[in-house]
């Protein structure tokens, strides 16, 4: 079944790598810790067994190992972690992954909504805007709606039985917003 239709922001402005002097609104690295986003535990690093298999997604955010500092600066930062099928990933997808939990930016590549919604049936992020559908298992690739490409991905790596980034964002981070030229991202 899918979670309610309900986003927690709309589209805001794109961040650049020019404002990594804020180190809030740096985008996430290489060595950054995961935590979580949102609820009791918001700001407390995620371990793999947080991720349950077949569970829909948690949120996220990077965190600077050094300083502590969660790069919340930005909704462009927001991660979706979700836990699928080792086997049913691509060659691609599995190398970004640790055991089978994947993570993507949580901002949908359309016109900026949050991904909120996961699919129990197709094992699918949806977005509730206008049901933009991505497949985990396969780099997020759009398989419907009018996201205009897929979600940026995070390739992950385990460190000390906790979840961190095991390098940048693999793919465009933004949206598109109709009748404006494509906004761009922090990738290529
Ligand atoms: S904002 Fe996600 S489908 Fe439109």
């Amino acid at each position: 079944m899918l979670r309610g239709l309900c986003a927690f922001g709309l589209a805001l402005p794109v961040a650049s790598r020019a404002q990594g002097t804020d180190g809030a609104a740096t985008p996430p690295a290489e060595n950054d810790r995961l935590v979580f986003a949102f609820g009791e535990r918001a700001g407390a690093a995620i371990a793999r067994d947080d991720v349950t298999l077949g569970a829909e997604q948690l949120f996220a955010y990077p965190m600077d190992p050094l300083t502590g500092e969660i790069r919340n600066g930005t909704r462009l930062n927001q991660l979706v972690l979700v836990h699928v099928d080792r086997a049913g990933l691509t060659e691609q997808t599995r190398a970004r992954a640790v055991d089978g939990i994947v993570a993507y930016s949580g901002v949908c590549t359309h016109t900026g909504c949050d991904i909120t919604d996961w699919d129990t049936s197709t094992n699918r992020f949806q977005c509730p805007c206008h049901e933009s559908q991505f497949d985990p298992s396969d780099g997020a690739r759009v398989v419907g709606g009018p996201a205009p490409w897929q979600l940026a991905a995070l390739p992950l790596k385990l460190v000390d039985g906790m979840l961190a980034a095991a390098g940048e964002f693999e793919g465009r981070v933004g949206f598109q917003q109709p009748g404006l030229d494509p906004l761009g991202g922090l990738g290529t």
